[in-house]
């Protein structure tokens, strides 16, 4: 399935729909099977939208939060991802506390805590040893060099295909990130990709020949659903056949 690509005209625009194909999928997913799980992404795109989720009103009790990947630094570090989107979201909404489930990174030791969290999803999800759990929303970001969660160009974590969650590496920095496998068994996939700087890799993850090694993005083709969500200097990398 081709994935769908929207262009929105500017940033607020592009928020403003991320909004809304948020709380629609978060709403379809809790009336298909009584609850919506998601997984969100760090980086400074999403934080409007994590902010644009206050005040909504919904079953918080129903929605479970993951992340798609962490740096691995404490929880109350400003690099957090966790940090970041507890402060724009999670700690303004009523979502219980045993509902969130960020990445550990206590273990002092990434692989460690990498295991921990797949154990975590595995046991959440109920699922089979050698079983990837669909979640229903999950959001990716996108750097400038193409890469994705924390599944960097030409690093090992690209090629770990039968685990869940693995060890990101980041220019030395340790990072926990799901997988490729574990990303593209999402039911609904959306990446949120805003700002010139995106274009050329835009433009290589949207075109035939190019080496998804090296443009890690390039690697989620989510057989079910997969939405680009992209402001329009973002979105003029992609190629008008997309478009
Ligand atoms: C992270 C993210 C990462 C991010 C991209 C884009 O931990 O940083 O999960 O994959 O989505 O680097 O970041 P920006 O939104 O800041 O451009």
């Amino acid at each position: 399935m081709s994935p769908t690509v929207e262009i929105l005209s500017d940033q607020a625009a592009l928020i403003d729909r991320a909004h809304q194909l948020t709380v629609e999928t978060i709403q379809a997913a809790i009336a298909a099977r009584g609850r919506a799980t998601l997984a969100l992404s760090g980086g400074s795109t999403p934080k409007p939208l994590y902010s644009s989720m206050v005040g909504v009103d919904l079953p918080w009790e129903k929605i479970y939060i993951f992340w798609g990947d962490e740096r691995y630094v404490p929880h109350d570090h400003e690099k957090s991802n966790a940090r970041m989107a507890r402060e724009a979201w999670l700690n303004q909404v009523p979502i219980p506390a045993e509902n969130v489930f960020p990445m550990p990174t206590s273990a002092d030791d990434p692989a460690t805590d990498a295991t921990k969290y797949e154990e975590t999803l595995k046991n959440f999800f109920q699922s089979q040893s050698d079983e990837f759990p669909a979640l229903d929303f999950v959001l990716q970001g996108m750097g400038d060099d193409g890469h994705t969660a924390s599944l960097f160009p030409h690093t090992q974590a690209l090629d770990v295909c039968d685990r869940l969650v693995t060890v990101g590496n980041h220019d030395g920095e340790p990072r926990i990130s799901f997988t490729i496998p574990l990303i593209n068994r999402g039911r609904k996939v959306v990446f949120l990709v805003a700002g010139e700087s995106k274009q050329n890799a835009l433009s290589q993850v949207f075109s035939e020949d190019a080496d998804p090694h090296t443009y890690p993005s390039k690697f989620i083709q989510n057989g079910s659903d997969c939405h680009w969500l992209l402001d329009a200097a973002a979105g003029a990398g992609v190629p008008s056949q997309f478009k």
